[in-house]
């Protein structure tokens, strides 16, 4: 007799915290599509949506790495040569006192598996706000309530470190710094990473520095890696070949243990416990590594050209438009203007997608200081769409709120 299903099976009740608002308006944005209108996206990170392409040597190597017959599992760490280029990598960028490299699928697991090893019920983990929405659905996934500190928008988005300050409590067991910035495109000074090393120090804390734009610096300013700032101070540092490297898609990224050996080991051994278990990263992606890190890195010349034109586009519309302001980004490919309007982000957001068909993200789904508006626009589109959307949105912002 065939079995029927009485009830019906409930999500945990956790996942009512896990919200990832760029992916959910991909809902509505379906509906505008199936009524036959094309959608300019300015909402997802995806260089290879828009005019980027990977690297060839870079899929060279991971074909032949395919017909070489890597195809069963790696070591749960990754395989040495990736190993080694990422440790190579980590000392050009000033990084002393490694004590352990590993490589996940994309930074996303990363920071699962980081997370998932450190934090108790109870503890909590400094996030920024606004964030990049992983950090809480993660902290969500564990049953870990959010305690957030603000970016400083007067500040060019620097992190506010009085309130930092504030938000420390005795279970504090970490903060994460993304750095460049999703959604701001701000990136640190050197003063603002040292008092952020020097709280940590203070308070024990593990820094999760998510460092995954560092070569689309838009300045020619140089990056710096908050663990060469701290060498002594357990930094967990986040890389991959989705951004800068422009293969997302591969789902290949990885993290740089640093600090003091005797402190950081048994958070290691942790670390180390979940990577085996969860068996490896994809394998032959894994040979793309070395092939990035220690070729040539001609393309980034010219990502970091259109970057620069497209941020200057952006911002130059947003000087031209009443209502809208934004701090220049310096860095990866987000802008973050605030808005004066008299209704809700999401609301703006989800009309705009609607009447207009330009899909952008409302800062409610990132988290920003209450009685503030924003939308964060990706800028990764060419000039010719760029140009298109944000005369939708002038347009749209003239009409509906004259
Ligand atoms: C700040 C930040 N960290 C991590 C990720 C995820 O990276 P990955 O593709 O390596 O999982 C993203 C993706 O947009 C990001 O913006």
């Amino acid at each position: 007799m065939p079995l029927t299903q009485a009830r019906e099976i409930a999500p945990a009740s956790r996942l009512e915290n896990v919200r990832y608002a760029i992916r959910d308006l991909a809902c509505i944005a379906d509906e505008v599509a199936k009524q036959g209108h094309k959608i300019l996206p300015l909402n997802i990170g995806d260089p290879n949506v828009f005019d980027f392409v990977t690297p060839p040597h870079m899929i060279e190597a991971v074909y032949k790495a395919m017909r070489d017959g890597k195809n069963g599992y790696s070591p749960s760490s990754g395989i040495k040569p990736a190993l080694d280029a990422i440790r190579g990598e980590a000392a050009r960028k000033g990084i002393t006192t490694i004590q352990d490299v590993f490589i996940t699928s994309g930074v996303s697991e990363t920071v699962d598996i980081c997370l998932a090893a450190l934090l108790n019920p109870g503890d909590n983990l400094l996030t920024p706000c606004p964030d990049y929405p992983l950090y809480s659905a993660v902290l969500a996934k564990l049953g870990i309530g959010l305690n957030t500190y603000y970016l400083n928008e007067e500040d060019g988005w620097q992190p506010d470190l009085d309130d930092i300050r504030r938000k420390i409590t005795p279970r504090t067991r970490g903060i994460v710094l993304i750095n460049p910035n999703n959604p701001t495109g701000s990136v640190c000074t050197r003063a603002m990473l040292e008092q952020i090393a020097e709280l940590a120090r203070q308070h024990n804390l593990v820094i999760f520095a998510d460092e995954i734009y560092d070569k689309l610096i838009i300045e020619d300013d140089p990056h710096i890696a908050i663990a060469k700032v701290a060498p002594d101070v357990p930094v967990i540092t986040f890389g991959g070949l989705s951004k800068n490297y422009l293969a997302p898609g591969w789902r290949i990224g990885w993290g740089i243990a640093s600090g003091e050996a005797s402190v950081i080991k048994p958070y290691l051994d942790g670390i180390n416990k979940l990577l085996r278990a969860r068996l490896c990263a994809n394998h032959p992606e894994q040979y793309a590594i070395p092939a990035a890190l220690d070729g040539p890195q001609d393309h980034l010349i010219e990502v970091k050209r259109k970057l620069r034109s497209r941020r200057d586009l952006t911002m130059q519309w947003c000087s031209d438009t009443p209502r809208v302001s934004c701090v220049a980004p310096r860095g990866a490919f987000y802008a973050y203007p605030r808005i004066d309007i008299p209704e809700g982000d999401d609301v703006f957001v989800t009309e705009l997608i609607r009447q207009k068909h330009v899909m952008v993200v409302h800062g409610s789904g990132f988290g920003q200081r209450p009685g503030t508006k924003h939308f964060r626009i990706v800028f990764l589109p060419d000039e010719k769409t760029l140009t298109d959307a944000y005369s939708a949105i002038g347009s749209f912002i003239r009409e509906r709120y004259q």
